[in-house]
C-alpha cells in the first residue's frame, strides 16, 4: 500500500516525529498534491514517524545508522528507494549527513526542509539559534539537496514574525505550522515541472 493518488511516487527518509511526513501524506491522499509516498525510511527503530507510518499502511522500513559506515548505510538506503522506484527523496526531519554518492545517485531529485530562513541560522537547534540571536522575522526554507548541509538552490521559503513576549519554543512551533503548509506546496511545484536551477537559482516557468 501507499499513501495518496497514483501521481509521482516520493519516498520520505525520517529519523524523529514525522510531522512533516504526516502533513504531506495528509496532502496526497486529500489528493491535494498529485504523489504518493511509497515508503518510508528511517534510521532509528523509535522514530515515533514509523508509527504514523504504520498507521496510514505506507511501507516503513529502518536501517539502522549506528556504527555503519557512511556510504554503505546510503547504499542500503538508496537500494530501498529504487526498490521502491521512487521519484523523488523527501527528506523530513533526516538526522544523518548524507554522502556525495548518495547525493549524486539521485540529481535535483532530493527536496529537504530547514526550520531558518537560509542561509542565516544553518544546522542544529536553528529556530533556537534565530530566537537568540533576537531576529524580528525567522521561517523556513524548502530546498534541493546538494553536498554541503543546508545549502542547496532554494525552492520555496516562508516568514513568520518573532514576537518581543516569544520564548523559542513559540517560534518553533510558529515556525512548525508554516513547514506543514510550505513543503507540500514545493514539492507540488517542482512535480509540475517547468523548472530549472541557474546556479543558485530555481526557475519556475510562469
Ligand atoms: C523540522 O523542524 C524540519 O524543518 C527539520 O527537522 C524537523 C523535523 O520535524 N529538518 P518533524 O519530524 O517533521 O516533525
Amino acid at each position: 500500500m501507499s499513501a495518496g493518488q497514483p501521481g509521482r511516487r516520493l519516498g520520505i527518509l525520517l529519523s524523529g516525529r514525522g510531522s512533516n511526513f504526516q502533513a504531506i501524506a495528509q496532502q496526497c491522499v486529500a489528493g491535494r498534491l498529485n504523489a504518493q509516498i511509497v515508503v518510508v525510511i528511517s534510521n532509528r527503530a523509535d522514530a515515533a514517524g514509523l508509527e504514523a507510518a504504520r498507521a496510514m499502511g505506507i511501507p516503513s522500513v529502518v536501517i539502522p545508522s549506528q556504527g555503519v559506515e557512511r556510504v554503505a548505510h546510503d547504499r542500503m538506503v538508496a537500494e530501498a528507494l529504487d526498490e521502491a522506484a521512487v521519484d523523488y527523496v523527501i527528506l523530513a526531519g533526516y538526522m544523518r549527513i548524507l554522502s556525495a554518492w548518495f547525493i549524486q545517485h539521485y540529481p535535483q531529485r532530493i527536496l529537504n526542509i530547514h526550520p531558518a530562513l537560509l542561509p542565516a541560522f544553518p544546522g542544529l537547534d536553528a529556530q533556537h539559534q534565530a530566537w537568540e540571536y533576537g531576529v524580528r522575522y525567522a521561517g523556513c526554507t524548502v530546498h534541493f539537496v546538494d553536498e554541503k548541509m543546508d545549502s542547496g538552490p532554494i525552492i520555496d521559503q516562508a516568514v513568520v514574525p518573532v514576537l518581543e513576549s516569544d520564548r523559542a519554543e513559540d517560534v518553533a512551533a510558529r515556525i512548525l505550522a508554516e513547514e506543514h503548509r510550505l513543503y507540500s506546496e514545493a514539492i507540488g511545484k517542482v512535480l509540475q515541472g517547468g523548472w530549472r536551477v541557474d546556479g543558485r537559482r530555481v526557475l519556475f516557468e510562469r
